[in-house]
């Protein structure tokens, strides 16, 4: 009886926790292998920090437009499970492009906002706005059963002292209030980090461009992003292990 009692509780509470997986949605700056040699994405760098298992499904080259077009997101959806997570962190390729390159969002923060471009072959198609994007994504996993943490993208080297986000900082975090996802603000957990270490250690992050990092300052760029984890409200927090409870820096 008590061994019966055990086994029920025990599949009552892995229903819930249990196996959770995390799974992280993104670009270069967070994907496997970076922006290319010598260069690697945070998202590589996190599990340290996360006592769930951390699956990278960040693709280098790509928006929250290209991602959902190239039925990514769709995918996702057939793989995930009731209490998996799901990451999600785009702006580095979602700026306007003229001709459109497949990724460019349309402009602004509207759901109902679109725009007709013509794709690369001269048909005409219509595009929507980075918060319909990430909105709907996040709307589509809560129906699944997963919670979506909604994080704004990483600065490039040189705009951190200045500390001012790009607008897909605040297209990320009105796509969290707007839906009821937990938010990260990544952008300014990164601006934290990277003053504490000075310019001279972020300069040798970047040894190709001013956005991806090397493998070092990967590392860096995912101890942020579990710092602001931590300190905010998610409950994803939960399950931070002691390394990812005990970084160095303040909660913003
Ligand atoms: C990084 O930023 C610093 C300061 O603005 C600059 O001197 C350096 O050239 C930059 N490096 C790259 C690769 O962008």
């Amino acid at each position: 009886m008590a061994v019966k009692i055990l086994s029920y509780a025990l599949l009552l509470f892995c229903a819930v926790a249990c196996n959770a997986t995390v799974y992280l949605i993104g670009d270069s700056t967070m994907a496997p292998g970076g922006g290319g040699a010598g260069t690697d994405g945070w998202g590589q760098y996190l599990q340290p920090y996360l006592s769930i298992p951390v699956v990278n499904k960040a693709v280098a080259g790509r928006s929250a437009r290209s991602y959902t077009d190239e039925g990514r997101f769709n995918t996702l959806y057939t793989t995930v499970k009731k209490g998996d997570w799901a990451v999600i962190e785009f702006g580095h390729n979602d700026g306007s492009a003229t001709p459109d390159n497949g990724r460019a969002d349309c402009p602004g923060s509207d759901v109902a906002t679109t725009c007709t471009v013509k794709d690369s072959t001269g048909k005409t198609i219509v595009t929507h706005t980075y918060n319909y994007y990430i909105q709907n994504a996040v709307t589509k996993f809560a129906s699944l059963g997963v919670k979506t943490v909604v994080s704004s993208p990483t600065p490039n080297n040189g705009s951190f002292a200045s500390g001012a986000g790009n607008r897909f900082v605040g297209y990320a975090s009105l796509a969290a209030s707007r839906t009821g996802a937990d938010y990260v603000d990544h952008y300014d957990y990164v601006i934290e980090f990277y003053k504490a270490l000075g310019q001279a250690k972020v300069n040798a992050f970047y040894p190709n461009d001013h956005t991806h990092t090397s493998p070092a300052g990967a590392k860096v760029v995912a101890q942020a992003f579990a710092k602001g984890l931590g300190c905010g409200k998610s409950t994803l927090k939960a399950s931070l292990t002691s390394a990812g409870t005990s970084l160095p820096n303040g909660c913003m």
